[in-house]
């Protein structure tokens, strides 16, 4: 039986094999799908495991995305220009880095008909998963990106990226239109992100790329306060979506059972 699995670290939160086995099964794939908590000093042996076709193909999360190239013999685009790799496959005895989180960002605000141009755009955090959301956000006409971090130096490194991107201090006051926490801060229920959103305006779109809590504190607080909210299921949902392409060559179906699936 073909394998693939999910790397990362924590790795309990994901849904990612609930969905692939879910699309596996459907699509009648003789394979399985499982989650693998790792360490960085395991990625060496995992490429491996890639190379010699024990493993099929991956998945890498937190917090490896990028870590992950240094093993890697080549990089979609998509992963170049972010430096970020979500989706690993063999192709032909190499190890290809993929990137579909930039897709399933781009796809996930389709799906919530809001209208990116000319909107100000605030990201917390600057990890494994902002480079993908910038790229994207990049391609559609927003006004302008600002990114603030707790550790400023990894907001210079997005900079470096992404030239036209706005970088602010941790705690800094900034108007925004819609506002993504791309932080880990949720992944733990009671979490809270200690900002102050009292004198940002009305009708602001809170975006938490977290999934699982559905509801997190952020999302929460803004929804109380009557602001537009969406978690990162979609987001996920698509990502996935991709890589599955990737993998079987075969686009498996996004629908109601899907969505009430995770
Ligand atoms: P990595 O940073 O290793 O890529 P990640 O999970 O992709 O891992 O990113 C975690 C993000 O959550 C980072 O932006 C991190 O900020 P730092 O760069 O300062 O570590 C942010 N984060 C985590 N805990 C936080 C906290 N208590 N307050 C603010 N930001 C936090």
């Amino acid at each position: 039986m073909k394998k693939y699995i999910v790397i990362g670290n924590p790795i309990d939160h994901s849904l990612s094999p609930k969905l692939h086995n879910y699309w596996l099964k459907k699509n009648n794939i003789y394979a399985e799908y499982d989650k693998s908590l790792i360490q960085k000093s395991d990625l060496s042996n995992i490429i491996k495991s890639i190379k010699n076709k024990d493993v099929e193909g991956a998945n890498v999360t937190v917090p490896f995305k990028s870590e992950i190239i240094n093993y890697l013999d080549e990089l979609s685009p998509e992963a170049n220009n972010t430096k970020s790799v979500n989706t690993l496959l063999n192709e032909n005895g190499k190890v290809i880095g993929h990137n579909t989180d930039i897709a399933g960002f781009e796809l996930a605000i389709r799906h919530t008909k809001y209208d990116l141009s000319n909107k100000k755009i605030l990201i917390l955090g600057a990890g494994g998963v902002v480079s993908s959301v910038i790229c994207a956000l990049n391609k559609s006409r927003v006004k302008k990106i600002t990114v603030m971090n707790r550790t400023f130096s990894k907001a210079e490194t997005l900079k470096e990226l992404f030239q036209n991107i706005e970088i602010i201090k941790w705690g800094s006051a900034v108007p925004f239109d819609m506002i993504i926490n791309a932080t880990s801060l949720g992944l733990n229920e009671k979490d809270q992100i200690n900002l102050n959103f009292e004198n940002i305006g009305e009708n602001k779109f809170f975006y938490d790329i977290i999934y699982n809590p559905r509801q997190t504190n952020f999302l929460k607080n803004a929804k109380k306060n009557f602001h537009k909210t969406e978690n990162g299921k979609m987001m996920f949902i698509y990502q996935a979506h991709q890589a599955f392409t990737i993998w079987h060559k075969i686009m498996p179906k996004i629908n109601k059972e899907v969505i009430d699936l995770i």
